[in-house]
């Protein structure tokens, strides 16, 4: 089964994708560095731009009917058979990439993509099996859980679990307004 672990800059894939891998026994793969071995992104200043279309043929190619969880801001668009949306409070993310040392301007945009729930739209246009799954005030360990627990109950779908409108008054001074 491949899963793609999904969601905004710093919301937690890696730490979740590298873990999930383990308790599961499937293949890690980090998206980034599958795409730079392949030669599949080109680098534009200080961003990697990639083809989705490429990424998503290779990797079928590549990992077909293999055990993996793919990890990465682009994985909803590979032929996935369950795409996990990881999300996080708006102001989470803005904490972290401000801990980073990203830009007011990268931070901005991507604090923005959570609020207004970007991936999660994204991923639902891309693939039938979309969970959501919500990290905030969790650690790794009981997302991990979370995300398990739902595979073995067999739940391929489950949306709609956060609405960060809620919160906006505490993610306004992130904006670009
Ligand atoms: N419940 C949680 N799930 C995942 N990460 C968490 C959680 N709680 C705290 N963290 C922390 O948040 C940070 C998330 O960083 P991580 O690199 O995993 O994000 P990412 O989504 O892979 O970012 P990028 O898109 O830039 O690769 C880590 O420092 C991690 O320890
Ligand atoms: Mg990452």
């Amino acid at each position: 089964m491949i899963i793609a672990v999904t969601g905004t800059p710093g919301v937690g894939k890696t730490t979740v994708s590298k873990l999930l891998a383990r308790k599961l026994g499937y293949e890690y793969v980090s998206l980034r560095d599958y795409v730079m071995e392949r030669g599949i992104g080109e680098m534009k200043g200080d961003e990697l731009e990639v083809e989705v279309d490429e990424l998503a043929y290779n990797f079928e190619r590549d990992f077909a009917g293999k055990n993996v969880v793919a990890d990465g801001h682009l994985s909803h668009f590979l032929k996935a058979d369950l795409v996990v949306v990881l999300r996080a409070h708006p102001k989470l993310v803005g904490e972290r990439l401000k801990g980073r040392g990203y830009s007011k301007e990268k931070i901005g945009e991507n604090v923005e993509a959570e609020l207004v729930d970007v991936i999660l739209v994204e991923a639902l246009e891309e693939n039938e099996n979309v969970i959501e799954v919500d990290t905030t005030g969790k650690t790794p360990e009981k997302v991990v859980d979370e995300i398990i627990g739902l595979i073995q109950k067999g739940v391929k779908r489950r949306v709609g679990i956060v609405d960060w409108s809620e919160v906006y008054d505490e993610v306004i001074p992130y904006l670009r307004l």
